[in-house]
């Protein structure tokens, strides 16, 4: 057995390598025609049931709005319930013709049950499950005195989108509908103080990409990998190492540094417009996929360049890190990030 291993390791490289040469341009021409054909007859959601968790702000909210414009009839769901309440009166004023919201927690598996119970009983379907509910955090793991004060984070991203997928898989199937899964480019980088958040977006991908080759093409699966893009999280809504939801600007300058904020509309947009192609993967905006591309070549020098910036000497404060500095000396940030993220304001009820 050792002597058939060994010989596999000399062979599986070259192999591999030859057999990629052959297949690859007809496979990337199959795929570019199949690309093409999806653009074409992409699906009209007029009149079909979207459900959204997370809706109440940031990008579910213009998800929301996105829907609403191409007819859809939505159901809202996150904590705040006034917030949902103002999303889904601007979204029946952008053409939604019914709209409902639930109060719910998506980290209790039982109100998971209930959005997704409350959806069918209401519309009688569901054809679109938008998982976009979830928080982060910008603490270092070695602050986290107690460890399991981070656990919300897992429960809400991963465990809250798990719980969701169940309960709602029946009814997609019968629907022949869609998923959409809000992971993040974090799920490839190493970024310092969101390691967990980090975490629970790359078991997103792993989940979902399992699920798919169990599911088959029953229901379409379009995992979503934003950049920066204008929220409450990035206006600096972390969960802090005591385990309480803080706004913080300066720490978010930290995080962000000087990136570029996307808006929230136009990442809606691609989000949507990806998902009625029956894309199975989108990373927004364009450019951030390059990101990867160093991950997988060059993974080295993506966590040095992390540790350059973004880290500070032991015990120094977080607010002293180089990528707060540069964003600070350039004046960068009036440019790079929408006025929407320039408050601490986030909405409370
Ligand atoms: N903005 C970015 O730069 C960026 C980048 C990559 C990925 N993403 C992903 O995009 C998605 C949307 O985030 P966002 O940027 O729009 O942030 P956001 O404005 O903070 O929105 C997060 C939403 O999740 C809801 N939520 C949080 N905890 C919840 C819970 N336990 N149960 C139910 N709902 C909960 C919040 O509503 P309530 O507080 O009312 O419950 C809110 O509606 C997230 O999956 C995020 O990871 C964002």
């Amino acid at each position: 057995m050792d002597l058939l291993i060994q010989f596999l390791n000399l062979v599986a490289p070259p192999i591999t390598f030859f057999s990629l040469c052959l297949f690859l341009p007809p496979y990337w021409t199959f795929k570019f025609f199949l690309s093409t054909i999806s653009s074409i007859f992409c699906e009209n959601v007029a009149g079909k049931v979207v459900h959204i968790t997370g809706a109440s702000s940031g990008i579910g909210e213009h998800l929301a709005y996105e829907y609403a414009r191409r007819g859809a009839r939505l159901a809202l769901s996150a904590r705040r319930e006034t917030a949902l309440r103002e999303v889904a009166d601007r979204a029946r004023d952008y053409g939604s013709p019914d709209v409902i919201i639930m109060r719910a927690d998506v980290s209790k598996v039982e109100d998971c049950r209930r959005l997704v119970d409350e959806t069918v009983t209401h519309f009688g379907r569901l054809d679109h499950l938008v998982n976009n509910a979830a928080i982060s955090l910008a603490t270092l793991f070695e602050d986290a005195t107690d460890i399991t004060n981070l656990k919300p984070i897992m429960d809400t991203n991963f465990w809250g989108s798990v719980y969701t997928t169940r309960f709602a898989l029946p009814h997609l199937k019968n629907s022949k509908g869609k998923i959409v899964v809000m992971s993040s480019a974090d799920s490839w980088m190493p970024a310092p103080r969101r390691h967990v958040y980090c975490a629970s977006k790359t078991a997103l991908v792993s989940l979902f990409e399992t699920l798919r080759v169990e599911i088959g093409s029953d229901i379409g699966i379009t995992i979503v990998t934003p950049g920066y893009i204008e929220s409450e999280l990035t206006k600096g809504k972390y969960l802090t190492a005591e385990g309480k939801v803080d706004v913080d600007q300066d720490l978010r300058d930290v995080e962000v540094s000087a990136m570029p904020v996307g808006s929230a509309s136009c990442c809606a947009k691609a989000i949507v417009n990806s998902t009625l192609r029956g894309d199975r993967y989108l990373t927004y905006p364009p450019w951030f996929r390059m990101t990867y591309v160093i991950k997988v070549l060059c993974p080295e020098l993506l966590e040095w360049t992390f540790r350059m910036l973004y880290m500070t000497a032991p015990g120094a404060n977080a607010k002293e890190a180089p990528s707060k500095k540069i964003l600070d000396a350039t004046g960068l940030k009036n440019l790079i990030y929408p006025s929407s993220i320039q408050s601490p304001e986030v909405k409370t009820e």
